[in-house]
């Protein structure tokens, strides 16, 4: 989002904010970076039936007490993400409708903010940090990725952070109306 504000500031389209900012074509094969160091890596994966199978495996790995790497493409975690949506949604329906207003008092409080932006809409940590507005994930994922997250995204235990409060926060994101569509924005942002 900065990015883009800046480049359209300047006037230098905005569809160009990746260029020298964002490593891509080609991507950088982190799982063979990882080999390279002689840990157990795998991907980049992007089939969706392939990431629980290379989960499994790479978990062994971690209890066996070796380090392990997995690269997952963006649009993978997505598509599983619906795809835990599709097992959970019974239980789901189970949970308690949580409270939009206590939720916002703790994405501020508990600086979920601080990574994710005041409006949910992502930011930056040490890399691009997903927007959580409209949020796919259901409930009980939500709260299941809390207790375990993965990279920079801090893990919060149910002594920090409630099912509960993270259904709060949950209610709160879903409440937050996410980005606009392309043709809502108008066209002269950089006048
Ligand atoms: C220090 C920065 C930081 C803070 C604080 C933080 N997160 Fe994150 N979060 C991340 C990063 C980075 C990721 C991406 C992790 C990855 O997959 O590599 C992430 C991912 C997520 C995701 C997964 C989204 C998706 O689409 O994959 C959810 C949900 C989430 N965070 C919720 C929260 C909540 C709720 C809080 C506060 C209780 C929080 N985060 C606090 C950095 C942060």
């Amino acid at each position: 989002m900065y990015l883009q504000a800046m480049a359209a500031r300047l006037s230098r389209g905005i569809t160009n904010a990746d260029i020298g900012t964002t490593i891509k074509d080609p991507f950088v094969d982190y799982a063979t970076l990882a080999k390279g160091f002689g840990v157990y890596g795998e991907g980049p994966i992007r089939d969706p039936d392939a990431l629980a199978p290379a989960l499994k495996r790479a978990i062994a790995m971690v209890k066996s007490g070796q380090p392990a790497l997995l690269d997952r493409l963006a649009a993978v975690a997505a598509i599983a993400g619906a795809l835990v949506a599709g097992v959970v949604t019974s239980r789901a329906e189970d949970a308690p409708a949580g409270d939009p207003v206590n939720g916002k008092r703790l994405y501020l409080a508990d600086g979920c903010f601080e990574c994710h932006g005041r409006a949910g809409q992502g930011g930056r940590f040490n890399y691009l940090t997903p927007a959580l507005a409209q949020i796919a994930l259901p409930v009980e994922s939500f709260i299941a990725f809390l207790r375990e997250a993965p990279n920079d995204m801090p893990s919060f235990s149910a002594d920090v952070l409630s099912d509960k409060d993270a259904a709060d926060i949950h209610a709160y994101l879903s409440s937050l109306p996410g980005p606009k569509a392309a043709k809502d924005i108008p066209p002269n942002l950089n006048q």
